[in-house]
């Protein structure tokens, strides 16, 4: 859940010398950050550092990261046309850094912590090549998705080929667990996310090679619960709108979760930070549960807090 990035100083150290695409594509500098916060607030695993929409820039759409501004694509996806524009990318060849980024990470972290791989969902995906910029509303992407739905799924499954390819090739260099991003997936009504999201996610989770724990996410799902239950991942990680206690219940007890602290959380005090994770962690304790955030941690949150919440888990647990 983003947990390398600008709380840390030690991270913005790093930022102050290059733009935030160039970080992820120094494989020497993503490792470095990639371990920061296992080093800093002794986390139990690290997720690799890149950005799921890289992706896309392989695919040979032009990705822009504005300060401020978050990203960008100059020239979004809206038609049959444009689709057919998009590349299968040889991933070795346009993603190559992450692959470095990932053995590098493995050399660094030598045993200590596992290291996740993670892409986005076709869905989110789409969500930001439609749009060609951050939305809350994404109008282009769903005034598609009623005028259109089989071209729209044609795009969804072109990303979800690349996808595999992409995932494959973290796994290869070392990735030992794949985590996939479906930020905007809530979007959707549970009937449209079955017909429009679910099966090119599907296709990706079904195509991965066995023994490598595949991890969903899927933020603003409380209305999906019943239908995450029966995807082909072995955790579901959910945000912190419905108790675990409640997100096991619904998924049929079926999944190992993940989540669900609120990140605004970390923003309050140590007593409360406390309090919370005792009560995420108790209502978890029905089952299998990895704890951590419900989303990305903020840029605000002061690294004790989020240490005194990585150290007090790991002592109730
Ligand atoms: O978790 C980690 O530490 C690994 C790295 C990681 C990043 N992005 C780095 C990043 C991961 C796993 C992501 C996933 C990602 N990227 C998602 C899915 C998870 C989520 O947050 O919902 C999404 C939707 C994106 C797309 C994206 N990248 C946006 C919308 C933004 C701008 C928002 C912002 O906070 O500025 C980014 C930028 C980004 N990706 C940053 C980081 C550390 C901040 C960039 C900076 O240093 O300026």
């Amino acid at each position: 859940m983003r947990q390398a990035g600008r709380y840390l100083p030690e991270y913005r150290r790093i930022r102050e010398r290059t733009t935030f695409l160039e970080l992820c594509k120094t494989p020497e500098l993503a490792a470095e950050v990639t371990v920061q916060p296992v080093d800093i607030l002794g986390v139990d695993a690290a997720i690799v550092f890149a950005d799921i929409l890289l992706l896309l820039e392989a695919m040979g759409a032009e990705l822009r990261f504005e300060a401020g501004d978050g990203p960008r694509f100059p020239a979004p996806v809206r038609t049959a046309a444009d689709v057919d524009r998009l590349r299968r990318p040889d991933v070795e060849a346009a993603l190559g850094y992450v692959f470095s980024t990932i053995r590098a990470a493995r050399r660094s972290l030598d045993g200590r912590v596992p290291l996740i791989g993670f892409a986005g969902s076709p869905w989110t995906l789409a969500a930001y090549l439609v749009e060609g910029a951050a939305s809350t509303s994404f109008p282009h992407l769903l005034a598609w998705s009623y005028a259109d739905p089989a071209g729209l799924r044609r795009l969804l499954d072109r990303i979800a080929d690349a996808t595999l390819d992409y995932l494959r090739g973290q796994i290869d260099a070392g990735a030992q667990a794949i985590q996939i991003f479906d930020t905007w997936g809530g979007l959707l009504a549970a009937r449209r996310w079955d017909a429009l999201a679910r099966p090119s996610l599907e296709r990706i989770l079904e195509g991965l090679p066995a023994g490598v724990p595949r991890i969903v996410y899927v933020r603003d799902g409380s209305h999906l619960l019943e239908t995450l239950g029966g995807l082909p991942a072995e955790v579901l990680s959910i945000d912190w709108r419905v108790p675990l206690s409640e997100a096991r219940r619904r998924t049929g007890g079926r999944k190992a979760l993940q989540g669900n602290l609120d990140p605004c959380a970390l923003l309050g005090s140590i007593a409360a930070i406390r309090d919370e994770t005792a009560r995420v962690l108790s209502e978890g304790a029905g089952g299998p549960h990895i704890v951590n955030l419900g989303h990305g941690i903020l840029p605000q949150t002061p690294v004790e807090n989020a240490r005194a919440f990585v150290a007090f888990a790991q002592g109730v647990s």
